[in-house]
């Protein structure tokens, strides 16, 4: 890969340490993918945060860059950690993890990182502008922002997006070029889609169907923010989507196209079903946005929750939340709303049947946390934590 001057400064160690680590990472990946050179990037956001998943590796590796004094030289947000940093004796979380955790927040944050916990960062600031390069770990955040905003990212991992940080460069090859942003399979959908969740049983089958394809999805349903963030986290966990077209889009190739109708959708549904009752029902996979948060505010509201009723979303929508009352509604029906932390990446003990909205938290549930799960509609699994009179 070609370096300029500056970049080759920076990778003898002119700049220091922790930016020639940063580099030294930086190349390895683009001489792996053969990219040109580096180009410059406007933000970052950064997954490897949870002690479940990291554990004393990633300790080690973030103490390691900490200790070079690494800092941050473009904006750069972090993904959920393990547990809600105030209320993690709630979720059941020991302390001896609550303690690795803040410590590596703290890591982070030592380096300019905005302790943000969300995988919806776009909601907390970090915004890519239309067609900007950025660097980008979180794969339903890498979707959302190829496709929903338009910017430019690879999926990156925890590591080469804070070496990216760092640096503010990123090697140019992948989702950053033009020839390969194309759409490779168009995909039809015959059907009225109902709910977020619905859109998310779509992403849900297009992932497992086409792996890592740029599908260019033609449908008569609108696409709101919401919607949008639930087809990209079920697409980029089903398989490897980091990109799609919704609408029309011109294309003079002839693309292998599939159609999806009702049918289809009921099994993304039927495939995600418990043998027996829920014992807890989750939300906020990806983050719960305020639209989301205020629908179940509504639905809750002066009733009672007969199954715990947990819903996750980042400080900075819980904060707007409990300004409107939302949180509070939720609370007071004896639902609990978490921060920094989600559905997945939680240690989470004790429960073993999971109703969820979201297809990529039902997917990862028995793998990540050994529970079977169930898919619905938010509307139906809230009434279900209600039970089913109320
Ligand atoms: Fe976000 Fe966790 Fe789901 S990081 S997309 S809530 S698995």
């Amino acid at each position: 890969m070609y370096l300029t001057k500056e970049e080759e400064k920076a990778l003898d160690g002119e700049y220091g340490e922790a930016v020639s680590l940063a580099m030294r990472v930086l190349c390895s990946l683009g001489d792996f993918f053969e990219a040109e050179r580096l180009i410059p990037i406007q933000s970052a956001h950064i997954s490897g945060v949870s002690y479940k998943t990291g554990g004393d590796a990633l300790l080690t590796t973030l103490k390691k860059f900490s200790s070079l004094g690494s800092r941050t030289l473009i904006p750069a947000t972090l993904n959920p950690g393990g547990v809600d940093l105030e209320r993690w004796r709630e979720m059941g979380v020991e302390e001896t993890f609550f303690e690795k955790q803040k410590e590596i927040i703290s890591l982070y944050e030592r380096m300019g990182v905005f302790a943000t916990c969300s995988c919806t960062p776009y909601e907390a600031g970090n915004i890519p502008a239309r067609g900007a390069h950025v660097s980008f770990a979180e794969s339903s955040a890498v979707a959302f922002i190829n496709s929903y905003l338009n910017a430019r990212t690879n999926r990156e991992s925890g590591l080469s997006a804070l070496a990216s940080a760092i640096t503010g460069k990123t090697p140019l090859y992948g989702l950053h070029l033009d020839e390969n942003r194309l759409p490779t399979v168009r995909v039809k959908v015959n059907v009225a889609l109902e709910s977020p969740t619905h859109y998310g049983a779509l992403g849900y089958l297009i992932g497992k169907d086409f792996g890592d394809a740029v599908p260019l999805i033609q449908s008569d349903n609108p696409l709101p923010l919401v919607e949008a963030k639930h087809l990209s986290s079920a697409a980029a966990a089903s398989g490897a989507v980091a990109l799609y077209y919704w609408g029309s889009v011109e294309v003079t190739e002839n693309l292998e196209k599939i159609e999806i109708g009702k049918g289809e959708i009921n099994e993304v549904f039927e495939s995600f079903s418990l043998t027996g009752e829920p014992d807890v029902v989750m939300l906020g996979c990806p983050h719960y946005s305020i639209y989301e948060l205020r629908r179940v505010a509504e639905i809750v509201e002066g009733k009672r929750v007969k199954t715990p009723l947990w819903i996750f979303t980042s400080r900075q929508v819980k904060c707007l939340g409990e300004q409107m009352g939302f949180v509070q509604k939720i609370e007071r029906a004896g639902g609990k709303v978490f921060c920094d932390t989600c559905p997945i990446v939680a240690p989470l003990k004790g429960f073993s049947g999971l109703l969820t909205d979201s297809a990529k938290a039902a997917h990862y549930a028995p793998s990540m946390n050994k529970m079977e799960a169930s898919l619905q509609p938010t509307e139906k699994c809230v009434k279900a934590a209600l039970g089913s009179k109320q």
